[in-house]
Order: C-alpha cells, then sequence, then structure tokens
C-alpha cells in the first residue's frame, strides 16, 4: 500500500503542456458496491476492469472478515465466493476509514438476517449522515438500533414496500446502493422512488439483473423491484466476469489536467454519455475537446475563459468534479461562479489554491474564482499561479491541488497523497506519462494491490 498517511507528498515541477495519451481505469464508485453486492451471491462471482486502489483493498478486507474469500489479479479481475454466512460484523475501524464500506449494510441484512455495521465517519466534504438509508431499511421491515457507534439491523425476511430516497441535498448515492441490494432478497415488490441515477448505480442495477435480480426503471429516478429467493451467478458470469464501468470522475480529472496546462491529450476507455456535464461546462471555459465513443480529445489552444457551473446529482456536474473545476478557473481569463448544492461546505481545497496565488472569495455554497488569465500557459509567469507547499483534505480536494501543481510556475509539493491513492490508480504516472514532472516523496507509486 503506498504512502503512509502524514508524511508523503507528491513534488510537481509546473509549466509542462501535457501532451499524448492515456486510459482511463474502471470506476472506483461503481466497484465498491458492486463488490459489497457479492455478499447476496450464492456461490463464486468474477469483476472484471476493478481499479487498483486503497479504498478496493479496504473494502477487501471488510468482506474478508465477513466471510467472503477475495482473490485480485494484476489485470483487475477479482473473484469472490461466500465461504461463510456466518459472520455480521463489519470492521470497526475498517469502516469507520472508508465510507463505502458502509454498502454492506443492505446486501448483509438481506442475505443473513442480521448486520452490524460501524456508523461511516464524518468527511471533509460536510454533513454525511445516513438517515436515508436507515429509513429506507426499516421501511422494508428492518428492526434498527444504534449502539455504541454500530448500526445494528436486525430481520427475519425484509418486504417490499415503497421507499423514497431523495433528502433535502437529492438522492443518496450509497443510499440507493443499499436499499436496492436489500429490496432484491426481498418478499414482494419494492419501489424506489428519488433513486439516485448515478451511472455506477446503473452498473450496480445491472450487476444484479446478472445475477438474477428483477429491477426495472434501472437509469430513473424509479426503481422497482421484484425480490427473489436467491441471487447467483451463471457459468458465463463467473467465467468472463461482470466488467466495472470506466471511472468518469478520472476522466474529468485528466481532460482537466490537459486543459489547465494548455496540453493535447486524448482519454481513452471512456463513456462519453456519462460525461455529459463535464463537456458541457468544459465546453463553456473555452476547452476544445473532441469526443467521440470511448475517447475525448483535448487540444487546441484557445485561452480557458471564466464560466459558471453548479454541482448537482446526476446528471448534472459530479460534485466530485467541483474542486477540479475550481483549479481550472483558477487560470481563466475572468471570473467563474462555482457552486455545489450537494456538499455546500466542499471548499477545504480553496485555502490551498489561494496559498499558490489563487484569487478565490467564498460566496455561500459558491466561490467566485478571477482566473489568471493564464490558461493554456498564455500569460507570463509572473501572474501565473506560483508553486507553493499545500495539503490536501480529501481525495478530490488533493488531486484539485495536483492539477493546479501542473499549472503553477515552479515547484509545488502536495502532502496528504494517501487521499489520492484511495481513488486514482497510478494518477501520478498517468500524468508522467503525458510529459508531467511529478515525482513520489515516498518513492512508492501510487496506487495498491488487493490482497490476494
Ligand atoms: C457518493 O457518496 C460518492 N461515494 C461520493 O464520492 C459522491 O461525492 C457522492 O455520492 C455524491 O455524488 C461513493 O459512491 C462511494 P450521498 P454518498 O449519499 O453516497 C445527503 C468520491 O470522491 N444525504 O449521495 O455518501 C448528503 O449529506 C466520493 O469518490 C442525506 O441527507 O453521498 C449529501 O448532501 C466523495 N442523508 C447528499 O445527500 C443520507 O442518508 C448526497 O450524499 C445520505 C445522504
Amino acid at each position: 500500500m503506498s504512502g503512509k498517511s502524514g508524511g508523503e507528498s507528491l513534488i510537481i515541477d509546473g509549466g509542462v503542456r501535457l501532451e499524448g495519451e492515456v486510459a482511463v481505469s474502471g470506476a472506483k464508485n461503481a466497484a465498491l458496491p458492486i463488490m459489497a453486492a457479492c455478499l447476496l451471491a450464492e456461490g463464486p462471482v468474477c469483476l472484471a476492469g476493478v481499479p487498483w486502489l486503497r479504498d478496493v483493498a479496504t473494502l477487501t478486507a471488510v468482506l474478508q472478515r465477513l466471510g467472503v474469500s477475495v482473490q485480485g489479479d494484476r489485470r483487475g479481475r477479482v473473484r469472490l465466493e461466500t465461504v461463510d454466512h456466518a459472520p455480521t460484523q463489519a470492521s470497526y475501524p475498517l469502516v469507520r476509514r472508508m465510507r463505502a464500506s458502509f454498502c454492506v449494510l443492505g446486501p448483509l441484512l438481506a442475505r443473513r438476517r442480521h448486520a452490524v455495521v460501524a456508523l461511516p465517519g464524518g468527511c471533509t466534504i460536510g454533513h454525511r449522515p445516513v438517515d436515508l438509508h436507515l429509513a429506507g431499511l426499516a421501511q422494508l421491515g428492518a428492526e434498527i438500533k444504534l449502539q455504541r457507534g454500530y448500526v445494528v439491523a436486525r430481520a427475519p425476511r425484509l418486504r417490499g414496500a415503497e421507499l423514497n430516497l431523495c433528502g433535502p441535498r437529492g438522492p443518496s448515492v450509497t443510499g440507493t446502493a443499499n436499499l436496492l441490494c436489500a429490496a432484491t432478497l426481498a418478499r414482494g415488490r419494492t419501489v424506489i422512488q428519488g433513486a439516485a441515477r448515478e451511472p455506477e448505480l446503473v452498473d450496480l442495477a445491472k450487476f444484479l439483473n446478472a445475477l438474477g435480480a428483477r429491477i426495472a426503471g434501472i437509469g430513473t429516478s424509479t426503481l422497482e423491484v421484484v425480490g427473489v429467493k436467491q441471487l447467483a451467478a451463471d457459468r458465463q458470469l463467473a467465467a468472463d466476469g461482470y466488467r466495472i464501468i470506466p471511472d468518469r470522475i478520472e476522466a474529468a480529472t485528466l481532460l482537466i489536467a490537459a486543459a489547465i496546462t494548455g496540453g493535447r491529450v486524448g482519454v481513452t476507455g471512456i463513456v462519453a454519455d456519462h460525461l455529459g456535464a463535464v463537456r458541457q461546462v468544459l465546453h463553456e471555459a473555452g476547452v476544445e475537446v473532441r469526443w467521440q465513443e470511448g475517447r475525448a480529445q483535448v487540444g487546441g489552444q484557445s485561452a480557458v475563459r471564466g464560466f459558471a457551473v453548479d454541482a448537482l446529482p446526476y446528471p448534472g456536474l459530479p460534485t466530485d468534479v467541483q474542486p477540479l473545476l475550481v483549479a481550472l478557473a483558477c487560470v481563466a481569463q475572468g471570473r467563474s461562479l462555482i457552486g455545489d448544492t450537494v456538499f455546500p461546505q466542499r471548499w477545504r481545497h480553496v485555502a490551498e489554491l489561494v496559498r499558490m496565488g489563487a484569487c478565490i472569495q467564498r460566496a455561500g455554497s459558491a466561490v467566485v474564482v478571477t482566473g489568471t488569465g493564464t490558461g493554456m500557459m498564455a500569460g507570463s509567469p509572473q501572474n501565473r499561479l506560483q508553486g507553493a507547499p499545500v495539503v490536501g483534505s480529501d481525495l478530490r480536494a488533493t488531486a484539485a491541488l495536483v492539477l493546479a501543481g501542473l499549472a503553477a510556475a515552479g515547484r509545488t509539493s502536495v502532502g496528504g497523497i494517501h487521499h489520492l491513492d484511495r481513488g486514482y490508480d497510478h494518477l501520478d504516472q498517468k500524468l508522467n506519462q503525458l510529459g508531467a514532472r511529478v515525482a513520489n516523496q515516498t518513492g512508492v507509486s501510487l496506487g495498491v494491490r488487493c490482497s490476494s
């Protein structure tokens, strides 16, 4: 596992226009709920295109302690098989470490009728309750208690119900995952209104149907599930493996890395339809991108210009791309207004960007950024962002600082890169493959290997 929390950092010598071609990895936020959903299945299940990330390694450890044998290989193939259905308590320190582990709650309860899962940790991006998850499970007939930091859920057998998953800030992504999994084995019909529509949940639903679930309305905000007695992978699926969709947030990260440096980069292995809102805001910012099926080519030397966008639930702009766009806005000509309706407090990256000379003012649940006008590095060095020592506070904030470092004049050291290797598969290597000058101070490349 790369890096240790605290001491490690990336050293970036900015000012290089990225050039070349790079492929995205599998989607973290699809792989995690799909791996958790394997708790529902009888017999072996094989996945393909699983990204090699710290979060995948953490969830692997959680599942192994829950009686699941997990074998991964270097090509992103992972074989999972429940060998012991008895354990029902997810490891407290592991779930505290990674919020996404909370996705084991629904599958565990549905298959083993009992689940003890730590309340997920708080997070630097804002308030992250789980009330929608718990209310939905209670409506499916579960008895839910909070005991010593754990959620304790019990249900002789879940029964179908009409659920609504839309909270004050829109639908819940992992809430939809938990309840969708639980409903697949519930008795009768469940309707989930206000379901999240993210592509990662479409992938989860398709995976569950490949195991024999009966889910309709996939991709819409109303999911209908008719419970079945058992889920299992057929021989074909167990052999070929279910392929995880590509990571749209990593794709956006690489596109913006190209744009912020004025480079010419082809990002391959993408699903362009998953990036509609990103496509729209990059167009508004004057970033020229040629979109083809499976590939997006950033090029053209027009300057980046100011833009206005709000992060919204899918199909709106992903909140996970918001910090990356703030970095891009720092080098745009003119002013940008960037808001976040999903996590209105998600601004920890702003203070660190200001250390690099960015001009950013908070405005409620938005920021106003006055760019240096040196997008595509057209400007003279003195009014560009300046390299500086900065520290990332979470996964996407740290990525935003890396992007700013690529465009800055001089050297930037980005601390907190243990956040990066939670959600990016060898980001430093991918950027260096495009000509960037990114050195990992720990000397260990980002990205982890699942325990085999
Ligand atoms: C998922 O988190 C993603 N994580 C996040 O990505 C992403 O930022 C987020 O969805 C929004 O798209 C994974 O998929 C593993 P939510 P999740 O429940 O499911 C409120 C990354 O960088 N809410 O959709 O935890 C909540 O406060 C991570 O990869 C409730 O009110 O987010 C927030 O304002 C960061 N009650 C909004 O809904 C609940 O019970 C969206 O949260 C649950 C959520």
